[in-house]
């Protein structure tokens, strides 16, 4: 982001006053600040009693002792899954709608609460009659239907641990996640549908298991795409077959509160993707909290739906665990924005009269090229409480996302967190802060946010420098699977005693905070994150392949795009016209890691700027990208060029 971008957004003089009916209804109002000052765990412990149903009650809060690996009411127990469904069909709400699923093809699914909980119950006896039992891993490589749901769920209610691979991701991705988590089971299905036609999934699954190094017992199929799968005699299972004879009896029994409930990979500086651990109480206490109170939550009349899916932290939190723990009613969908057309989306909003809706800045930027009148021939009069997350959003676009897809009343929270604080960390409270195009605002209650300089001291107001939380929080990451060094060396080496996030932010006049994106070698493409790192690597990988760069260049929809700058071994630059070439390298990276990592752009160049001491000048391949100092990025397959600014450039 350029610092005249920067500085035009910290000027927004706009403020948006909540309305006055919905302050009168709203579920959090200030005295939740004033229930978490000078509280500390305190109030957590609070909110986990109030919220949960703890199976025995914990006694401690938090434990510290031998930072920074937190336990949070250590001596309780508690199942996830119970909280998320059982205790809902006991209170008398069984019949209450948890799931409204929308197929992409317009088939649909309306599953109550009492339902669900009967199906994990099934699915629970189900993994154990395979032989899952607590701490075995699980992998869930599935498309966004309800079974997904559901095998989560189970997975949690026997304390075993999931693993939810992105339906987009490669096999070779596939199996990196297997063998790092050494899981003993793959849920996932035939296919999904996707942009109208269906896509395979279980091939994916074969190919990871034929490279894999640990074995794992069985692959659970469900059928959803129906497209024709090949099925091993001994290994692979049909979910609908297996499940058919399950008792839907089924006793939850409470796991200790820091027993692990998943593992989420995520890209890091590296060309290995770190495996996120997350617990159970602290974990389920957050993403319930923030659910409730960021949402404004009124479980018997709101209809919500978060268009994330369950491959990302957003659907763990914000599509399963926080919603079904606070007992709503969502909707779920399977497909894309647009199929069978443009509209699909605001039908949806219309059909279920959704009243929250939380997305990603992405899609809203790509309605906006859309143009307004798709939106408009709708009825959203429902919505009442409109979502952003995964990048920053800009002031145009949040504007557009309030007056076209809002009505112009309906409040915006921007909500900014991470796969590793595993819920929401600073955000509006709808009810309560008037609310500023573009910026995050403020720090959660019981959250503690600092914007430190490159030293480590307290920076602004009207300054810019790292994010960092100073205090442990319940839903904080427990450490990266198997790798306690890197977890310590990644996010708490730079500042101590403190979580180092990776992202820059501004603290404007008001201390309202501005993210101002990742200040690591992370991408941002469509809220997505992936590393330089792991696209670089993939593409060295490539026999053809000599070096290779890669940057994130801005983009308009996508907020950045991968870009690749590419050295070619001499004996393949003239074997094939470059467009070939360059779509096989395109190719290459949407198998070894998936179709969103392909780079939007690869430019095959003879050489790369470097600095005197080897090390790649990204800054300057950023500007290239941009379209900044040399123009036309064509002309980067002139060598002299490259070598201009290179000997123009000292070390930086
Ligand atoms: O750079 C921040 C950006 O997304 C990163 C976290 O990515 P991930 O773990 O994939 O989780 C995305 C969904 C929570 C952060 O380090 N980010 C997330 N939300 C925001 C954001 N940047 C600005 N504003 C946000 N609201």
């Amino acid at each position: 982001m350029s610092e005249s971008t920067i500085d035009n957004r910290l000027h927004e003089e706009r403020r948006f006053e909540p309305p006055t009916e919905f302050v009168a209804q709203r579920i959090a109002g200030p005295e939740l600040y004033e229930a978490a000052k000078d509280n500390g765990p305190e109030f957590w412990a609070d909110q986990s009693r109030e919220l949960l149903h703890w199976h025995k009650p914990f006694t401690e809060v938090l434990d510290w002792s031998n930072p920074p690996f937190a336990k949070w009411f250590a001596d309780g127990h508690i199942n996830v899954a119970y909280n998320c469904l059982d205790r809902h069909v006991e209170a008398g709400h069984g019949e209450r709608i948890a799931l409204h699923f929308e197929g992409e093809p317009g088939d649909q699914r309306d599953i109550s609460y009492a339902e669900l909980t009967a199906e994990v119950r099934r699915a629970a006896n189900l993994l154990l009659s395979l032989g899952v039992s607590q701490g075995d891993r699980v992998v869930i490589y599935m498309p966004l239907i309800p079974e997904a749901v559901i095998a989560m769920l189970a997975v949690a209610r026997i304390g075993a641990i999931h693993s939810v691979v992105f339906g987009g991701f490669s096999a070779e991705s596939l199996r990196a996640r297997i063998d790092d988590a050494e899981a003993k089971l793959v849920i996932t299905a035939d296919g999904g549908y996707r942009k109208g036609s269906v896509f395979a999934l279980k091939p994916a699954v074969d190919d990871a298991l034929e490279m894999i190094a640990s074995p794992v017992d069985n692959v659970l199929v469900v059928k959803r795409g129906g497209n024709e799968v090949a099925m091993v005699d001994g290994r692979d299972l049909w979910w609908h077959e297996e499940i058919a004879p399950m008792s839907d009896q089924h006793h939850a029994e409470g796991f200790e509160a820091e027993n692990p409930l998943f593992i989420l990979y995520t890209s890091g500086t590296t060309g290995k993707p770190k495996g996120i651990l997350h617990t159970s109480g602290g974990y389920l206490t957050q993403a319930a909290f923030t659910h409730k109170n960021v949402f404004d939550l009124h479980p018997e009349t709101d209809v919500y739906w978060c268009t994330a899916d369950i491959g990302w932290i957003t659907g763990h939190s914000y599509v399963v665990y926080g919603p079904l723990a606070n007992g709503a009613t969502q909707v779920i969908y399977e497909g894309t924005p647009d199929s069978p057309a443009p509209g699909r989306w605001w039908d949806i909003v219309e059909k279920y009269k959704v009243s929250i809706f939380y997305t990603a800045p992405t899609a809203i930027r790509a309605f906006m090229k859309a143009g307004r009148q798709i939106p408009g021939a709708r009825d959203l009069s429902s919505l009442r409480l409109l979502g952003s997350v995964g990048e920053p959003i800009n002031p145009e676009a949040w504007m557009w996302y309030r007056e076209v897809i809002g009505g112009g009343v309906a409040p915006i929270v921007d909500t900014w967190w991470q796969t590793e604080t595993g819920a929401i960390m600073i955000s509006a409270l709808p009810g309560v802060t008037s609310t500023k195009p573009g910026a995050a605002q403020v720090p959660l209650p019981g959250i503690s946010i600092d914007v430190l300089s490159e030293e480590g001291t307290h920076v602004g107001p009207e300054a810019g420098g790292l994010l960092v939380v100073t205090q442990p929080w319940p839903s904080m990451l427990r450490g990266i699977w198997g790798d306690p060094d890197r977890y310590v060396d990644t996010y708490w080496s730079r500042f101590g005693d403190k979580y180092f996030a990776g992202d820059g932010a501004h603290l404007d006049a008001d201390h309202d905070i501005w993210l101002l994106g990742r200040v690591d070698d992370v991408m941002n493409v469509s809220g997505h994150r992936l590393s330089t790192m792991e696209i670089e690597s993939a593409i060295v990988a490539h026999e053809m392949t000599a070096e290779a760069a890669v940057v994130g260049a801005q983009d308009d929809t996508t907020g950045q795009a991968v870009v690749a700058f590419v050295i070619l071994k001499s004996r393949f630059v003239d074997q094939k016209p470059a467009d070939e070439l360059v779509a096989e390298l395109r190719n290459w990276v949407g198998q070894q890691i998936g179709a969103i990592a392909k780079p939007r752009e690869i430019h095959l160049v003879d050489e790369l700027p470097k600095t005197r001491s080897g090390k790649i000048m990204r800054r300057l391949l950023q500007d290239i990208a941009e379209g900044r100092e040399i123009g036309d990025t064509t002309t980067l397959t002139d060598t002299s060029v490259i070598r201009t600014i290179t000997t123009s450039l000292d070390d930086e």
